[in-house]
């Protein structure tokens, strides 16, 4: 089931082109990161999903009733407790208290719920934006770097709540990080900003591939792609490719085999694209 169908979205800020021809299509139960530099339009896409921002243009086909957001910081009221904060949003969402029981282990903020939102650490504070987001919606949810500010335990639990949320009960997410690792633990899918532009980095067109093959020396084997016009690159002790379909068939064909292991992002985002 499609939740979320984005067509041709352009975005600027006065003459300041952010988003151009973005396109995006997410099924039920994806686990999507975004990644981007600093000022490639993350949080701007994130918004405008999410309605914060108004569309210009393009077409933006939220399928799903609700949508929660953890966007920049959380809107707390400082002077309430973190327990009436989030009493608040379930009054504001039409949800029951329980939600808050329960989340509450799962999110760690237990320990502090009867604390001023004014006297939470950075952490804390992003554990309550997530809580949140959870109640405004138990279908599709952004986090606008939700690893921000968490201890390495905090971001693993994040992590494992947001899987099991998806695979248990089909919630969607879009999460953006600048950390890979954390982005590679649990998106099904990942899409990279850079100049104005998406690109999803699992598409045939350009997940890359490690190959190994111990019946040729790397010379040998480079050798072979050249003459049969496959485009590859070394990285010192590996070579990457993509499109591994069209290399089974010519090292079929040849005879040589190998076993290929896909490439971690970074692999990906610091090669060549
Ligand atoms: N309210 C605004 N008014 C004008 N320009 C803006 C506004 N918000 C963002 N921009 C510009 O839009 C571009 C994209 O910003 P955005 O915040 O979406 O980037 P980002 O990918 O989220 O970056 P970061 O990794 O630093 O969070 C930047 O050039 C930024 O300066
Ligand atoms: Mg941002």
């Amino acid at each position: 089931m499609t939740v979320l169908e984005v067509i041709g979205l352009n975005y600027s800020f006065g003459k300041q082109p952010v988003l151009d021809d973005i396109s995006l299509t997410l099924e039920k139960g994806d686990i999507a990161g975004l990644i981007g530099n600093n000022g490639a339009g993350k949080t701007t896409l994130m918004k405008l999903i999410s309605g914060i921002l108004e569309r210009t243009n393009g077409t933006i086909d939220l399928k799903t009733k609700t949508v929660g957001a953890l966007i920049e910081t959380p809107a707390l009221y400082p002077n309430m407790t973190v327990e009436a904060n989030l009493k608040f949003y379930c009054r504001l969402y039409h949800k029951d208290y329980s939600l808050i029981d329960c989340y509450k282990e799962d999110l760690e903020v237990a320990t502090y719920l009867k604390r001023k939102a004014s006297k939470l650490s950075l952490g804390m504070k992003q554990r309550v934006g997530l809580f949140i987001a959870l109640i405004a919606s138990d279908e599709f949810i952004l986090l606008d770097e939700p690893t921000n500010g968490l201890d390495p335990n905090g971001i693993n639990s994040l992590l494992i709540l947001i899987e099991r949320l998806a695979k248990n009960h089909g919630l969607t997410f879009i999460i953006s990080s600048h950390i890979l690792s954390n982005l590679e633990q649990v998106c099904t899918k990942n899409y990279l900003l850079k100049n104005h532009k998406l690109t999803c980095l699992d598409d045939d067109a350009n997940a890359k591939y490690k190959i190994y093959t111990e019946d040729l020396s790397m010379k040998s084997l480079m050798t072979l792609l050249k003459l049969n016009d496959l485009a590859f690159e070394r990285q010192r002790h590996d070579i990457l490719v993509k499109g591994i379909e069209k290399i089974k068939q010519v090292l079929g064909q040849e005879g040589i085999p190998f076993t290929y292991e896909k490439a971690g992002l970074s692999e990906v985002l610091f090669n060549g694209n």
